[in-house]
């Protein structure tokens, strides 16, 4: 079923609260703001082209002068959910770009004390703050807080739903490994490359939004995982998508293995026996070895060592987890740059 913002509410909502398939929700849910970036369905080739050429010219240039491009700008982070990687990469990358940064979190806001999503972008906004990147438990909250506040929004993970910036830092890593030098890319670019998504798809924003990118660029995605985590309606997400449920098989014919949590914090319920799980789906050394020796492996963290892949696995010469970070803050800063450069409002919010 598609995602559904409720256009009546005032709270972030969405129906229903998984969202494997929406397809048909670019239109419904495009961005009010060119600066937006809400969901990896608005992302072309050219657009992608765009952001991974400025990802490498924010990269390179001289620091004192990158600082200059947004010196004194206010960016807003606003985090209803517990990060790392992403947050702190966000925030490393407008301060790269000289912009004043404030993070708002549930947990120490008045956010606690019962404040809207919407009142709370609203306050950032009479704060001064020209753009927000937002996490958020609930799909579709980006929407929600675009439409009522007028300001660029960057979806910073939202719920079980997508999280574009990080399928793009993805994106970047397997370039640099495949197809060096690369920015221009075309739906060719991945042609003849499979990429293997394995673990908790159903919850994965991240899995989501790659499964919509990459296929756009040619690659070819196999998702594996067991019923509960990877229900049989996720291969009509977009073209480009296949279920493998035998871990060996699937992982075989890859040279990108990209491996998931599980998202302990929203199996509500759902009972998983983790010893059959790694039986069945734990990324070894000797799996590796045996079936795929040459393949690049990828996880988006926190990764859990021991139960979705092994330490050694996440320590070893093809893991790519590391770099993935890396390439967060190009990325990252190429997405806030382009949040307040292009800020034009097509007619809706605030
Ligand atoms: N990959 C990712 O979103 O990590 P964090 O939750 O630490 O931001």
């Amino acid at each position: 079923m598609p995602v559904k913002v409720d256009p009546t509410s005032t709270h972030a909502r969405v129906t229903p609260s998984h969202a494997l398939l929406a397809s048909d929700t670019a239109a419904s849910l495009s961005s009010c703001c060119d600066g937006s970036l809400l969901s990896a369905l608005e992302l072309t080739v050219e657009s992608v082209s765009e952001i991974l050429a400025l990802a490498t010219l924010l990269e390179q240039e001289n620091p004192l002068k990158r600082a200059e491009r947004l010196a004194k700008r206010r960016i807003a982070l606003l985090f209803y959910e517990s990060s790392t990687r992403t947050r702190t990469s966000f925030e490393l990358a407008a301060k790269g770009l000289g912009a004043d940064t404030t993070l708002v979190s549930s947990l120490s806001s008045s956010i606690e004390k019962g404040e809207t999503l919407k009142d709370t972008g609203l306050t950032l906004r009479a704060l001064g703050a020209e753009a927000i990147i937002l996490r958020h438990p609930n799909s579709g909250a980006p929407w929600l807080l675009e439409r009522e506040t007028g300001l660029p929004v960057l979806n910073a993970g939202d719920g079980m739903h997508e999280h574009p910036s990080q399928a793009l830092l993805d994106l970047r890593t397997i370039l640099a490994h495949l197809r060096p030098g690369t920015e221009k890319v075309t739906a060719k670019t991945l042609a003849g490359v499979t990429i293997c998504i394995v673990g908790d798809i159903l919850h994965s924003r991240v899995a989501r939004s790659n499964m919509l990118l990459l296929p756009k660029l040619g690659a070819r995605v196999v998702l594996c995982g067991p019923k509960e985590l990877l229900p049989e309606v996720a291969a009509q997400a977009g073209p480009g998508i296949e279920i493998e449920r035998d871990f060996t098989k699937a992982i075989g014919q890859s040279q990108v293995v990209m491996m998931l949590r599980i998202q302990a914090e929203r199996l509500a319920g759902l009972q998983l026996d983790l010893e059959e799980y790694k039986a069945s789906y734990q990324l070894t050394e000797e799996r590796l070895a045996a079936h795929t020796p040459e393949a690049l492996v990828m996880h988006p963290g926190p990764i859990i060592r021991g139960l979705e892949l092994t330490g050694e696995v996440a320590d070893g010469p093809k893991s790519l987890i590391l770099e993935q970070v890396h390439h967060g803050v190009a990325i990252r800063m190429a997405l806030v740059l382009r949040a307040l450069t292009q800020p034009t409002q097509k007619g809706v919010g605030a």
